[in-house]
């Protein structure tokens, strides 16, 4: 299977999936980049039996109405049962490094309403420890220099995402060189500089269920499966 085939499998899986657990009429959050891109294209064919989606970024918003899904401001929505994203890298305690597309805040605000967090993933994105895809870091423009150098404290090194501005018209740093032995630490750390708007470490809030495309087929994976 290529790479593409393996994203197609697993937005497959994780619309029936939402299928199979949603009320009629709910509200899902869905996630950003190429492997959620599969997935809105799956979702329209239940578009029928959701009320609609909150999108992590402009770009989902754009991909959601051109489907006819209503596309909700987070405000206005209590519960979100499921949320549905790719990751850059994902561990065994599927905790993950997401932002390479730039939507970490509002990725990581929508991750913190819904109930539940699947994860979509083909196999290159799961590895032992996280940090060797360069962890995004958004910051606020006038704070670049300053959160540039207290990364550097943590080690690895910051390099400015150019001709990037966020959805929230902030800066990405990418933090490259991390061996990540405990991310949530690292989160937290990273989180506490000022400037710091958010980290695409997400360890404190990981998915609760990994849907993983293998040439032999779409694995479920959760923390109940996690061998300890
Ligand atoms: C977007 O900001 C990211 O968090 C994406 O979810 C992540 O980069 C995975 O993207 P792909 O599915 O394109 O690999």
């Amino acid at each position: 299977m290529t790479q593409d085939e393996q994203k197609q499998a697993v937005a497959r899986a994780a619309r029936d999936h939402v299928a199979a657990n949603i009320g009629t009429h709910a509200i899902i959050g869905v996630g950003t980049g190429s492997t959620a891109n599969f997935f809105i294209d799956e979702l329209a064919a239940i578009k029928d039996r959701l009320a609609g989606a909150v999108a992590s970024s402009e770009a989902t918003r754009v991909r959601l109405q051109g489907h006819g899904i209503r596309v909700f401001d987070l405000n206005e929505v209590e519960d979100l049962p499921i949320y549905v994203d790719g990751a850059d890298e994902i561990d065994m305690s599927l905790m993950m490094i997401k932002g390479g597309g730039g939507a970490l805040t509002r990725e990581k605000i929508v991750a913190a309403v819904a109930k539940t967090f699947v994860c979509l993933c083909d196999q290159s994105k799961l590895v032992q420890t996280l940090g060797r895809f360069p962890l995004p870091v958004e910051v606020i423009p006038m704070a670049r220099a300053y959160v540039g150098r207290e990364l550097a404290k943590l080690g690895g090194q910051a390099t400015l995402r150019e001709n990037f501005i966020t959805d929230n018209g902030n800066l990405i740093l990418d933090l490259h060189g991390l061996s990540i032995a405990d991310p949530v630490a690292l989160e937290t750390a990273i989180d506490r500089i000022v400037g710091v708007v958010t980290n695409g470490l997400f360890a404190r809030r990981a998915a609760d269920i990994l849907l993983l495309a293998t040439a032999a087929g779409v694995k479920t994976v959760t923390s109940a499966t996690i061998p300890s």
